[in-house]
């Protein structure tokens, strides 16, 4: 393994830790699983907290307890493999990820301490109040006109391609100052990173993954050295005067990494937290007209959608020493599925845990956004962006419902969980 590579091939899969249950049958790739996994994990975490999943090799820890606990201590708990492809890579697209430019290093949500420490400072300041006010009128003028765009084309319309993709991806693109003609090209590249990462691509597929990432990897190094010479008022820019003013504590690879990584995370998660608050509101008629006249519930509203039908449903580590988790001993090198699907549910923290209830005073508690040192650096950016979109759906489309009798799919991958085709109408 090349240290701090961006994405690493995943090493041999260990065995079970010894006297662990094992649950041969289960994977989070499992139709069933991808349909609803929440009575699922639910059925997990009843039978055992903790368990090992042979189809994946992971153990997987269901409680919120064990998940916080692995969070918080990221000594013991390494968020290396964060990144990494689930499944072994096949040969075609190893050699082309094996070009000798193909070079992003692990900055953020895969790179240890202290390193991490040390980036995580410089894009934190990125990530501003003050920067993340000043893309409010571009998420307000391109909601508007993509509803318009909507209104033109006249109901129903598949929402995800009218309003959902394009508006996540183009907001974190102006965020890190990308040029607003480039948008397509890099929405193309970002889509299948999910696939790469998280999913079980073919071989076909994975070729045709490697060849946009390594594309959009060397975009990322031209883009930077572009802003280098034309500053904006963009987070690239200001990475870049942080470099300067200081090489040796911010150097230039990661500036061009940071950007490389930023832009698929803000990215899809937000699409299909969208996407799910809509599914989640819509139904329910009498809390959709409340939260249209009472846009001060939206904020709650949201939490709650993170909550009981959140964009994320996972995240990885892998042990760096033995421990003990659950009461279970587990060796170092022991690759771990937090399921936050199982934990966002848990009946001794909510109650009713699968009722959605947008007056719920503690909606908040989830572990959407993960805890500790790599706690989501968007969170507030993803929360501000599907706030003002709900506001804006709610006042210009009251009637906005979902077209009955779609059957709901989702794409197939451990951990990122939104449809893959949302059909709505308005009268
Ligand atoms: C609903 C949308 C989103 C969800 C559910 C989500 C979730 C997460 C999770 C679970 C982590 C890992 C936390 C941990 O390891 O403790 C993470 C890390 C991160 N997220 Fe997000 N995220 C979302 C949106 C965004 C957006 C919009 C951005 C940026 C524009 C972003 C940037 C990051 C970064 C940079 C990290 C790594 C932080 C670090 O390692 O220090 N995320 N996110």
């Amino acid at each position: 393994m090349t240290a701090n590579k961006y994405h690493q091939e995943r090493a041999e899969i260990p065995p079970p830790p010894a006297g662990c249950p094992v649950h041969e049958g289960w994977s989070p790739l499992d139709d069933d699983y991808l349909a609803d996994p929440y009575p699922i994990a639910a059925g997990l975490r009843d039978e055992h907290s903790v368990f090992y999943a042979p189809e994946l090799g992971y153990l997987v820890l269901t409680d919120m307890a064990d998940i916080e606990a692995a969070f918080t201590d990221h000594e013991t708990f390494a968020s290396v493999n964060v990144q990494d492809p689930v499944f072994p890579l096949a040969s075609e697209a190893q050699a082309i990820l094996a070009a000798p430019d193909f070079n992003p290093v692990a900055v953020m949500s895969n790179r240890p301490e202290p390193d991490h420490g040390r980036i995580r400072q410089y894009t934190r300041r990125g990530f501003s109040n003050r920067r993340i006010k000043t893309l409010e009128p571009y998420i307000r003028r391109r909601s508007h006109q993509l509803i318009d765009a909507m209104i033109d084309h006249g109901s129903p319309v598949e929402f995800i391609e009218s309003f959902a993709f394009p508006l996540p991806g183009e907001t974190v693109f102006r965020f890190i100052g990308f040029p607003e003609g480039d948008d397509e090209m890099l929405k193309g590249w970002c889509g299948d990173r999910r696939a790469f990462s998280w999913g079980k691509p073919t071989p076909a597929e994975q070729t045709e993954i490697a060849e946009h990432m390594l594309a959009y990897w060397r975009y990322c190094r031209e883009f930077t050295a572009s802003k280098r010479e034309h500053r904006g008022d963009d987070l690239a820019s200001e990475l870049i005067d942080a470099h300067e003013s200081d090489p040796d504590d911010l150097s230039y690879r990661e500036v061009e990494s940071i950007v490389y990584g930023l832009s698929f995370a803000g990215h899809e998660a937000v699409t299909a937290l969208i996407c799910n608050t809509l599914l989640c509101l819509l139904p329910r008629r009498d809390i959709w007209a409340e939260v249209g006249t009472n846009p001060a519930l939206v904020p709650n509203a949201i939490e709650e959608v993170l909550r009981f039908n959140s964009s994320q449903i996972s995240w990885r580590r892998i042990t760096t020493r033995d421990t003990v988790i659950g009461g279970v001993e587990v060796p170092a090198g022991t690759a771990v599925f937090l399921n936050f699907a199982s934990a966002n549910r848990q009946g001794d923290i909510w109650e009713n845990p699968d009722r959605f209830d947008i007056h719920r005073p503690n909606a908040n508690r989830h572990i959407s956004f993960g805890k500790g040192v790599h706690y989501c650096l968007g969170a507030k950016f993803a929360k501000f962006e599907t706030q003002i979109v709900t506001e804006i759906i709610a006042e210009r489309l009251p009637s906005l419902r979902l077209v009955d009798g779609q059957d709901l799919h989702y794409f197939p991958n451990i951990t990122f969980r939104g449809p893959t085709e949302l059909h709505v109408a308005w009268d």
